[in-house]
């Protein structure tokens, strides 16, 4: 039996802020209603985790979410037998504790997952709504309430780890990207603290950063990074150290492209 909304919200914290792009709160509020699995496509760090955050506590939804990363198999999703003091338990993993509980289920990352994950997805995410655990020869089915949603960044994508069409067309899908440079002064300034007139030449740089991915840089600045550096100003560090500590390290390793950041940094900041 699902608790009523209320009911569940008021035991969560506070609802995670987000500002939307564009209209992809409503069309997760809809996803939900008629369980429809979402993927999130977008860069690294540009609100994916944040949005289904806010949208799990805005709908009173309890959230499970996994990390993928290339060891992780069906196994880790879906739960094992354990050795508890001499005996053998059976432990749900988090995708089944999101079905039989009700929730959300996010798998940030997916396609970092090992291919035997895509075979316990399947089922869930189309009408069927099915987790079938070999181990213990259950075949659950999904709640009303159970949400499916993934990630992905297409940035990174390799021939090795795409996502298959037979698993992607089983998700509506919503592209993210940065917000418009009003949007994210505003939401930097509130994650960071820092006046939005010392945010604005941050965001400014970024866009100059952003335009250089594909010739040199593997991925732009993200959000989070200009989070990060506005932090470190607001804490006192000298806006030239927080840059170079932020904005420019995390994204290269070449020394090259490093002093060219440098000398664009410069222009823009003087
Ligand atoms: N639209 C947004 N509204 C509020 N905060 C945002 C938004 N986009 C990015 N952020 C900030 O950037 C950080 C990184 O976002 P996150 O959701 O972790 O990115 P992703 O999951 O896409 O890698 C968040 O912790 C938050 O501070
Ligand atoms: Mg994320």
């Amino acid at each position: 039996m699902k608790p009523a909304l209320h009911a569940v919200a008021a035991t969560l914290p506070a609802l995670p802020l987000y500002t939307p792009a564009g209209n992809e709160c409503a069309l997760f509020e809809h996803a939900w209603k008629r369980r429809v699995p979402l993927l999130l496509k977008g860069p690294t760090g540009c609100g994916k985790t944040r949005f289904v955050a806010h949208m799990a506590a805005r709908l009173g939804l309890p959230l499970f979410t996994v990390s993928c990363h290339d060891d992780l198999t069906a196994a880790d999703l879906t739960g094992r037998y354990l050795l508890k003091g001499g005996e053998t338990v059976w432990v749900d993993g988090p995708l089944t504790r999101a079905v039989r509980e009700g929730g959300i289920c996010y798998l940030d990352e997916v396609v970092e997952a090992r291919k035997d994950v895509a075979v316990v997805l399947h089922p869930l995410a189309d009408d069927r709504r099915v987790l079938p655990l070999e181990r213990t020869g259950e075949e659950l089915q999904a709640p009303p309430h159970f949400m499916l949603v993934v990630s992905y960044n297409p940035g990174y994508q390799s021939l090795l780890k795409a996502l298959k069409p037979s698993t992607r067309q089983r998700f509506a899908a919503i592209e993210f990207g940065f917000l418009a440079p009003e949007q994210e002064i505003a939401v930097v300034a509130a994650e960071s603290g820092l006046p939005s007139e010392r945010v604005a030449p941050l965001v400014a740089l970024a866009g100059r950063l952003r335009k250089l991915k594909g010739h040199d840089l593997e991925e732009g600045v993200s959000t989070r990074l200009l989070v990060y550096c506005a932090s470190l100003i607001s804490e006192g560090l000298s806006v030239r150290d927080a840059v170079l500590a932020s904005l420019i390290e995390p994204l290269t390793d070449d020394a090259d492209v490093k002093a060219a950041l440098i000398e664009v940094a410069s222009a823009v900041m003087g």
